[in-house]
Parts: structure tokens; sequence; C-alpha cells
């Protein structure tokens, strides 16, 4: 079976977790990625958060998947002779360097275009054109700058950042539709374009329903906002919710049997108003069923955390699993708050391939995430990461067409 994405050429100059996140996944679709390294030093991630000495670290491997590893330094002469070469064999360029530093490698838009026309050139940067679109970002930065972290935490408490890297791995994934988008029109067009993501831009995009939730608040409260049940008053920003479900049904994490000791012995829970009904026997209130003051949504909304405090009477005296197989077949949407530990361990994601067990040659057997988005017809195996400049003899040879004396005196002269 052919992989979608096979015989594109990728040449990546990415580094740390939002480009190589997008290259990643272009890799799995089966594009021939070459992750520039700068000689004797690669990707800083290698040796970032190492759990054992000396070996490529898992924030490494986990993001450069699938990808061939060649040391080259464009800033050398030598170098900018295989980094033009490399320019005019593929088909994307990937880099998200701080703002400026492949034109300070010598290498504009307006150079690569003329080396490739067919060059689709994609960066990430912290932020688009403006006030801040020098400055370097990283994760926290983009949440913080996105309007991810001012809607985050609970009301009343500081705001608050995720733990899903939405910033890097979020931006990553738009860059690669962006690219994916660029080779389709280059079919109709015969012409490579840029195409660039900011990091604020994209955790933007991920909060939209945020300044959706902004501008109603200029027609009146947010009546899905659990503070407008308890009488308190919006100020003039989207505040934040803490666990509110964000859409149209509340929702709320509530406690389950041995929460005094395990951490993640919780549930979200949604009174979803349909199975309204469902839910009121299920808790042991049958009562409300018909009562005015519950029956119908818009008069639940003045007693949700009252109703919610009496759904968790019932959620802790049962396991998290247990309680989403008592509303699964009610149709009463939940979901168990998994641990890292328990996604590691869960067989049905191991059948699926999103949870991958792979095999490295300096650090034996790790787990991965595999590729989230899967195709029928183009499968997506996680190989392991290259070590550092693994292949860069290969590509010399094979994609730039040096022979062993050329590629002798570009690692004398320290290019590569
Ligand atoms: N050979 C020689 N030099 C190389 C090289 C190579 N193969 N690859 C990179 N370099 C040099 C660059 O030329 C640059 O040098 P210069 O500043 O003298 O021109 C330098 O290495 C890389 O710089 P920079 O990107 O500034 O690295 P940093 O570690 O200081 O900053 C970030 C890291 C992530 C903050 C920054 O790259 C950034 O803001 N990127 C854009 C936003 C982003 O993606 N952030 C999220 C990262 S997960």
């Amino acid at each position: 079976m052919s992989k979608a994405l096979e015989g594109i050429k990728i040449l990546d100059m990415t580094h740390v977790q939002s480009g190589p996140t997008c290259t990643q996944l272009l890799a799995w679709f089966g594009a021939d990625v070459l992750k520039v390294e700068r000689p004797g030093v690669g990707d800083a991630t290698r040796g970032q958060l190492r759990d054992i000495p000396d070996v490529d670290s898992l924030y490494f491997t986990m993001l450069n998947h699938n990808k061939r590893s060649v040391t080259l330094n464009p800033k050398t002469e030598t170098g900018a002779k295989i980094f033009t070469r490399l320019i005019e064999e593929c088909d994307v360029m990937v880099e998200n360097f701080a703002p400026g530093a492949i034109d300070r490698m010598g290498f504009s838009w307006e150079k690569i275009q003329e080396i490739n026309p067919r060059m689709i050139y994609a960066s990430v940067k912290g932020f688009g054109p403006g006030p801040y679109e020098d400055c370097k970002v990283y994760e926290n930065v983009a949440q913080c700058t996105g309007g991810a972290a001012s809607t985050t935490g609970f009301l009343g408490g500081p705001p608050v950042v995720t733990g899903a890297q939405i910033g890097d791995s979020g931006t990553g994934l738009h860059l690669a539709f962006g690219i994916v988008t660029a080779l389709f029109h280059r079919e109709q067009s015969g012409k490579g374009q840029r195409v660039e993501c900011a990091m604020q831009d994209g955790v933007l995009n991920l909060s939209r329903v945020k300044l959706r939730d902004q501008q109603r608040l200029a027609h009146g409260p947010l009546p899905e906002y659990s503070q407008h049940g308890q009488g308190i008053e919006f100020g003039e920003a989207t505040p934040r919710a803490g666990n509110d479900s964000g859409g149209g049904q509340p929702g709320w994490i509530l406690k389950c049997k041995g929460w005094e000791t395990d951490p993640n012995a919780y549930v979200y829970f949604i009174t979803q108003a349909a199975v309204w009904k469902n839910i009121c026997d299920l808790i042991g209130r049958p009562e409300w069923k018909e009562d005015p003051g519950y029956a119908k949504p818009e008069a639940r909304l003045d007693k949700i955390k009252a109703i919610f405090d009496a759904i968790e009477e019932w959620t802790m005296t049962l396991d998290k699993f247990d309680v989403m197989n008592l509303c699964n077949p009610l149709n009463i949407p939940c979901g168990p708050i998994l641990s890292m530990k328990e996604l590691a361990d869960e067989p049905s994601l191991r059948n699926s391939g999103t949870i991958v067990e792979v095999d490295h040659p300096e650090r034996g057997k790790y787990l991965t995430v595999g590729n989230p988005v899967k195709l029928s017809d183009s499968p997506s195996d996680v190989e392991r990461s290259p070590l550092l400049g693994e292949h860069t003899d290969e590509i010399l040879k094979t994609v730039v067409g040096l022979n062993d004396e050329e590629i002798a005196v570009a690692r004398e002269e320290g290019a590569i």
C-alpha cells in the first residue's frame, strides 16, 4: 500500500516542539523528511529532560519519528552550497527558528524562490506581523497571549495554562494543514508559496468559542456559565469558567469513589437536556423529572451547582469506570479522568496504534503516541527517531549527489 505523501521531500529545519510536530505528521503520511541539524550539536531537545545519560531524550524521540537526520551548517561556504542543492531537490522547507534566523543564514524567501520556484516555505513564529513579531516564543507564552490562559482556571483564581500543548503541537498541526493545502494548490499553479502560522493565532483559533462568548457578553450575561446561576456578575471580558462545559449542555468534574487518595478518581458529567429523565432516575431523584423547578433546562440554570452536588453524591459511591458504564447505555455523556498511566496501559489505544511501543538502539523500548489521524489507504507505522547525523552520508550521496571525497572535505571544513 502506498503512502499519501510518498514522493514529497521535506527540508526540515525545525527544532524543539512546534516545527517537529508538523514534520513528524508529514513523515507519518509518507513524506521523506530530512531533518537538518547543526553539526555536533543537533536539535537542543536531544539533550533536554534526559532520563538516561547521553541518550536522546524522550522529548526528542517522541517528536522526530520517521525522519532522517543530516548534519549541516549552511553558514559555511560548502554548507551553503549543499543547502542550495537541498532546496533544489525538496518540495517543502519547514522552519521554526526565531524571526530572521533563516535570512541571517543567507536564505531569504526571495532567494529560496529563485533557487526553486516550486518550493513551499513554511514557518512557525510566535506572533504574526505587529508589535511582537520579533519576539521568541515558547508554549506557555502562546497560551497566555492567545486567549487560552485568561479563560482557563477557576473564577477568582489566577489564569492557568493547560497541559495540552496547544501552542506548540497545536500550531504544528495548523502548519501541516497549511503545507498540504499549498501542495494541493501547487498542482494547479505549478508554484510554491509561503505558509506562515503564528502561535498566538493558532491558540486563538483553538479558543474561538471564548471570543464568541466575549461578543455575547455585550447582550447580557452568559447563562450556561455556572457563575450566572450563582448570581455572580460578569465583568468586561470572557471569564474563567472552571470546568463548565463551554457548550449549551452544562457539565462539571465530579468526585468518584477513592477521590480522597487517588487524584484522578473523577468523572466529567454532562447533564444533557435530552436525557434529563434518565439522569434523574439514575441518581435517585425521580421527582425532578416532572418538578417545574427542574424539568426544563432554563429552570435548572440557577440550580446547576446544587444539581451537580446531588449527582456527585451518587458518583462518589462508584468507581469512575462504573459511572461511565452505567451512563453510556442511557446516552448520558460522561468521561472518566484518565491518568497518563492509565492511557499508557489502555489496550484499545495499543490496538489502534495510538499508543505505540518503539525500539531505539540506544535507549531500548519506549512508548510514544502514534499518528492520531488514520487513513484507510495510507498506513502510518511509527519508526524510531534518527541518531544525530545518522543519514548524513546517505543523503549527501543520493539527494545532493556528492561523492565520498567531497563528503570528506565537507566534514573536514565543519560544514557537516
Ligand atoms: N547550523 C548552524 N547554525 C544553526 C543551524 C545549523 N544547522 N540551525 C540553527 N542554527 C542557528 C540559527 O542560525 C540561529 O542563529 P542566529 O540567531 O545567530 O541567527 C540559531 O541557531 C537558532 O536560533 P533560535 O531560533 O533563536 O534558537 P533559540 O534556542 O535561541 O530560541 C525559540 C528557541 C523556540 C524560542 C525560537 O526558535 C523561536 O522563537 N522560534 C519560533 C517560535 C517557536 O517555534 N516556538 C516554539 C518552539 S517549540
